[in-house]
């Protein structure tokens, strides 16, 4: 399994684009520094996965959250639209490191807003994309027709949980856990619906990012503070790593969010 990261040099809660950010509780560099690397670390020696990185570049805060850039599948790199100005400027960094590695890029056109893998995510053979708050359902069909896989749309109605990575979190073939109280009433039909055994994570360690863990077969890199969910976790066979991300939290992000697949 091949992962792009983003170093924190940049980092730091400079607009507020999520409930989560507010300018007034900024994150301490060093302790931020570190935690990156921890997980960084993390995902290396413990889940042996190959970690790339990208630059980060200056004034591009946001650029660490590299599950936002786009989606990488099979050779082809769909880059985001971001939904939020702030933002923007990370697609052209995004899009010229992918076309380095050899990826063919493809732009979406420019009103459909699309968040990357933030927003998509595969669970066994099934496509499941989040719209409403950042992604627009609109790009859910030109990603479909590119990647030529069918993908089930979800409503998200929480503001808190604006990406469909802070409210979903696939585990294996049929199985994922989610935080219900994100979805409308038909996104969860839908997700009972394709996947067979849902574990519903509690309010508490939803809000502390559970369902935004990193997954490489049965390992699991995971924030800290949710002994409910690795209870739940490790009966059902998966090792759970939990490691701080707090400082990233306060940008509305943890372990899932600084990770992008890109093989
Ligand atoms: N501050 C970033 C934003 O609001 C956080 C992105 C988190 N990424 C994610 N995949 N959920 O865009």
């Amino acid at each position: 399994m091949r992962l792009l990261m983003c170093s924190p040099e940049y980092y730091g809660i400079e607009y507020e684009i999520n409930p989560w950010m507010s300018r007034s509780r900024q994150a301490d560099a060093r302790l931020a520094r570190e935690q990156w690397n921890r997980l960084h670390r993390l995902l290396r020696e413990e889940l042996a996965a190959e970690v790339e990185t990208i630059a980060p570049v200056q004034r591009l805060p946001d650029m660490v959250f590299t599950a936002n850039a786009g989606l990488a599948w099979n050779g082809k790199f769909v880059a985001s639209n971001f939904r939020h100005e702030v933002r923007r400027r990370e697609a052209a960094h995004y899009e010229s490191w992918f076309s380095q590695q050899g990826f063919d890029v493809l732009r979406l056109p420019e009103e459909y807003y699309f968040e990357g893998e933030g927003d998509l995510l595969k669970c066994g053979d099934s496509w499941f994309a989040g719209y409403h708050i950042r992604t627009d359902i609109l790009s859910h069909q030109k990603v479909a027709e590119i990647i030529e896989q069918e993908i089930l749309s979800l409503e998200l109605t929480n503001d808190w949980f604006y990406h469909l990575d802070t409210c979903f979190c696939p585990l294996s073939f049929g199985q994922a856990m989610f935080y219900p109280p994100a979805f409308d009433s038909y996104a969860l039909k839908v997700l009972e619906n394709h996947i067979p055994e849902l574990i519903p994570v509690s309010a508490q360690e939803a809000a502390r990012f559970a369902c935004n863990a990193v997954v490489l077969d049965n390992k699991i890199a995971i924030s800290d503070g949710c002994p409910e969910l690795r209870q739940r976790l490790e009966s059902a066979g998966f090792t759970l790593f939990e490691t701080p991300l707090g400082e990233f939290v306060k940008a509305g992000g943890s372990a899932k969010c600084l990770v992008l697949k890109i093989g």
